[in-house]
């Protein structure tokens, strides 16, 4: 069979709505206050969170308590930086009206996804049919056997990154240097031959090995154990060359951020296949055939969203934990030395479970699903002038998270990649002629972002921004795009995440200044009789005032009980609520923490 190993149909055509066919709002009178400035929990482990991983994502139980208080049912909501679509989820179990833009197609691919209904019965009777098809075949690229138990079927197996000794000169796998009661490895590691120390992050990587498998007998029981013979050579035979079916073959080289940061060069990766062992490529591009030969519209799209988060599991990102709970870190394409290469079908299976449990738990209100549209946030051209009653949006931090690179490998599969050309984010790494941003371009896309709102939004209409960055630089850049934009700042609110990016994961282990909290900023169109509340307000004695409002958050138990991060979220609360036009670094929070 000849098969075209580039990319494949682009399946986003399917959930785009046209521009004559989105929605228009009710323009009802908007309220004339912000929310109180409380901090809103946001839970992480229900249905609607966990239905496809996505790099940040805000749950829509958090979303609900600012659509109620701005919106009358029926209004319209305009996400325009929508990522996996839950202000699109909870405007539609509000019975609000929604749009939902992104300029990553893997993102259109999660809102539609999300916000479209799914009978869950159909759903498993697909997959059913798909694990009838296909499900012997990919069973026996993971099968197993040993002497003690027989024949098995591998969920995992692990492999370890191999080393060369600078000591001793022999060679071993890092699995062999650690502590396998505790799984821990520290910054270094003892030498299995000539027991001296060594550095981890300076060592010399050969390549990787299969080391440990967890699998299930034929009796059903679960054991791990170290690789044997047969099962290092049946995962080292598999070539690339045998697939005979599609996979994407997409290029991932230095021009990309991500490729830069995480040192891909380092670990063999030209391209998106490379992110996969070969028997892991070989069985997604089977069960990616078969969802391709389903008809119905519906049945396959879910399907593609069930692969897609299942695609991500399969690479080599996914981390080994010796405690349980592998998976690859979000925002990052992060290579660990401990690779966990899962068998694919068995994690679209409970994909498939959890999915039967979200389209059981969503209900929209109205019949008319959000609509969805893949363009830039800085242009917006479909979406008409004063259209929109309420926009809830959380737009990218900066420069901590880089959606086109971190999509890649989703978007490789969906068949378009994004454009990054007006990608809002700081990437230091890269020249401005080749593709970097400055913080100024990106005040500047953030500036056009923010007009397009206050073009599509009625007279007096609110608009809620989610925003966290730990660089005072930053937050001013936005303000002063809001300000640019015409907006009035009124009371902000905090938010917790708790779904920890990449970033947030560091920062809370205090390896890198991130920050942890959000400050929800509610900002209002001015109707055409009112005149902006905020201005060029300038911030005097800078350096004392900050010292006075960490040792003011610090006499407040719910705030220093937020630990350093939710000092500094707190802070630029204020800030903004105040319309104040001076911010902080959170390293100079924590210095000031520290210090007392
Ligand atoms: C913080 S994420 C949004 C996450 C979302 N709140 C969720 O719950 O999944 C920001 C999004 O902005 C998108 N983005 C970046 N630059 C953009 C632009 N110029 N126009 C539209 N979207 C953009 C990224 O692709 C990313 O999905």
């Amino acid at each position: 069979m000849k098969t075209d190993k580039k990319m494949g149909r682009d399946v986003i055509e399917e959930y785009l709505t046209k521009a004559n066919d989105l929605p228009t709002g009710s323009l009802s009178i908007a309220p004339s206050a912000a929310p109180d400035g409380i901090a809103i929990p946001a839970s992480r482990n229900t249905a609607f969170y966990t239905a496809h991983s996505y790099h940040t994502k805000v749950p829509p139980e958090a979303i609900i308590p600012f659509i109620e208080h701005f919106t009358m049912p029926g209004d319209l909501v305009l996400d325009l930086f929508c990522g996996s679509g839950m202000t699109g989820v909870a405007a539609a179990m509000t019975g609000r009206q929604a749009i939902l833009n992104d300029l990553s197609p893997a993102a259109v691919h999660l809102a539609w996804n999300h916000t479209q209904v799914c009978n869950p019965n159909e759903l498993s009777d697909t997959f059913k049919s798909i694990e009838r098809e296909v499900g012997a075949e990919i069973t026996k690229l993971y099968s197993t056997s040993d002497s003690t138990d027989g024949e098995g079927i591998i969920f995992w197996t692990m492999w370890s990154t191999m080393h060369i000794c600078p000591e001793c000169k022999s060679e071993f796998s890092l699995w062999s240097a650690i502590d396998k009661n505790s799984g821990r490895m520290g910054s270094e590691i003892d030498c299995p031959h000539c027991k001296k120390s060594l550095k981890r992050r300076g060592l010399t990587t050969m390549g990787s090995v299969p080391a440990w498998i967890s699998y299930k007998t034929k009796n059903g029981v679960r054991r791990e154990r170290a690789a044997n013979d047969s099962d290092i050579a049946k995962a080292k035979a598999f070539k690339r060359s045998d697939i005979r079916e599609w996979y994407p073959s997409v290029p991932l080289g230095p021009d990309r951020e991500m490729y830069i940061r995480c040192a891909l060069h380092l670990k063999g990766i030209n391209e998106v296949a490379d992110f996969y062992t070969p028997r892991n490529l070989h069985a997604l591009a089977i069960i990616w055939a078969a969802i391709e030969k389903i008809n119905a519209p519906r049945l396959r799209a879910v399907m593609r969203f069930a692969f897609t988060n299942t695609a991500w599991h399969g690479t080599k990102m996914r981390r080994f934990n010796a405690r349980g709970g592998q998976r690859p870190l979000t925002g990052t394409l992060y290579i660990p030395q401990l690779s966990s290469e899962v068998n694919v079908l068995e994690v679209m299976r409970n994909k498939i479970a959890q999915l039967k449990r979200y389209y059981s738990s969503y209900r929209p209100l109205l019949k008319t699903s959000p609509s969805i549209i893949n363009s830039s946030a800085t242009e917006l051209k479909d979406v008409r002038d004063e259209s929109v009653d309420y926009v809830f949006t959380d737009p990218p931090f900066g420069s901590n998270l880089f959606y086109a690179d971190c999509n890649l490998i989703w978007e490789s599969w969906l068949g378009k990649l994004t454009d990054s050309t007006n990608e809002a984010v700081i990437n230091s790494s890269l020249s401005e002629k080749d593709g970097g941003k400055t913080l100024a371009n990106y005040e500047e896309l953030m500036t056009q972002s923010l007009k397009q709102i206050a073009r599509v939004l009625k007279p007096g209409g609110w608009a809620t921004i989610v925003f966290h960055n730990t660089d005072g630089d930053v937050w001013a850049a936005l303000h002063s795009a809001a300000i640019n934009a015409g907006f009035e700042f009124h009371e902000a609110s905090s938010l917790d995440r708790k779904q920890q990016s990449h970033k947030g994961y560091k920062g809370r282990s205090g390896e890198e200044d991130v920050a942890h909290f959000d400050v929800v900023m509610n900002l209002r169109k001015p109707s055409a009789d009112a005149v902006s509340t905020t201005g060029d307000i300038s911030y005097s004695q800078a350096g004392s005032d900050l010292r006075a409002m960490v040792n003011a958050a610090k006499l407040d138990p719910s705030t220093i009980a937020r630990g350093a991060q939710g000092v500094h979220a707190e802070i630029v609360r204020r800030l903004v609520s105040k319309g104040e036009a001076v911010f902080f670094d959170f390293a100079d929070v924590r210095k000031i923490l520290e210090e007392n």
